[in-house]
């Protein structure tokens, strides 16, 4: 199987809005709005959940009479939380249906549909046209992509000139050895693609873009890493959380994705680049 095809399957399952939705009823009980805050809890799918994404957006800085492009959008929280914070139009491309459809059908529980567009695709082959976007971010989607050098030009191409893109991602620390597998992008090697921040940044740079900031953020978000981890360990996955996209699995694969990091294994980055004027 292909690697675009063994990633969507990787993050597919069946009813994740259904789930999602059924969980907020038996939390908040079945009259209460559902809104982007509401779910932050559960629809942040990465490391640090909607804390991450205010950073990224604060970074980012989206206006908003801006088009804002989600490269690897997942089930759309980022987008939804972006739209409705910044007051922007939020394009989200995603390769996994099932995300898609999840996305779709929470972009129509929170009332954001007009402002929340999802396409299904490939961030290599990105289904927009040329110079349609003012910005663009990406957050943990690299890491299930090999072809970095493809997923860049792309970006670039999407980008209007003088557009923004803002990515948040792992990559390689200096030495793997030993890396914990599962994690939440990968069950194995197969589908996990690290490379260390000089090639991710040389990658970006190869691509056309002018680099603005380049943070390697893990020694600050350490102590979240550390205290969610431990967490996890001792109470398992909360009620609200994203155990509810990925199923109850994913409280390994989160614990030993912080176990990487502590281990030095992998590197947190925080990107800003432009796309030359
Ligand atoms: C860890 S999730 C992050 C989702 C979202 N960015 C977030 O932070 O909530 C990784 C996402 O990247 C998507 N993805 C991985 N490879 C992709 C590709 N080649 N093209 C588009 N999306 C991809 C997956 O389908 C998945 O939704």
């Amino acid at each position: 199987m292909e690697t675009e095809a063994q990633v969507a399957q990787h993050y597919g399952r069946a009813g994740i809005a259904e789930r999602i939705l059924a969980a907020l009823r038996e939390a908040n009980g079945a009259g209460a709005p559902v809104t982007v805050e509401a779910l932050s809890a559960i629809d942040h799918f990465h490391g640090r959940g909607i804390v991450a994404t205010q950073e990224l957006a604060a970074v980012l800085k989206p206006q908003a009479h801006e088009r804002v492009l989600d490269i690897g959008s997942g089930i759309g929280g980022p987008a939804r939380w972006i739209a409705a914070h910044c007051g922007c139009h939020v394009t989200g491309v995603d390769l996994t249906p099932l995300f898609c459809e999840a996305a779709r059908a929470l972009n129509a529980a929170t009332g954001l549909a007009d402002r929340v567009q999802i396409i299904e695709g490939s961030a290599l082959a990105l289904p927009v046209p040329d110079a349609a976007f003012d910005c663009a971010y990406s957050q943990n989607v690299v890491m299930n992509i090999a072809d970095k050098p493809g997923l860049y030009r792309e970006a670039f191409r999407a980008l209007k000139p003088g557009g923004r893109l803002a990515l948040s991602n792992l990559c390689a620390g200096p030495d793997t050895s030993g890396f914990r597998f599962p994690v939440p992008w990968a069950d194995t090697p197969a589908t996990s693609f690290l490379v260390t921040p000089a090639e991710m940044r040389a990658d970006l740079a190869a691509a056309g873009f002018e680099i603005v900031s380049f943070r390697d953020i893990t020694r600050e978000t350490m102590p979240a890493t550390i205290r969610n981890r431990e967490r996890l360990e001792r109470d398992g996955p909360p009620r609200l959380g994203a155990h509810l996209i990925a199923g109850e699995r994913l409280v390994e694969a989160q614990i030993n994705s912080a176990r990487n990091a502590e281990e030095g294994r992998t590197i947190a980055i925080e990107a800003l680049v432009t796309k030359p004027a």
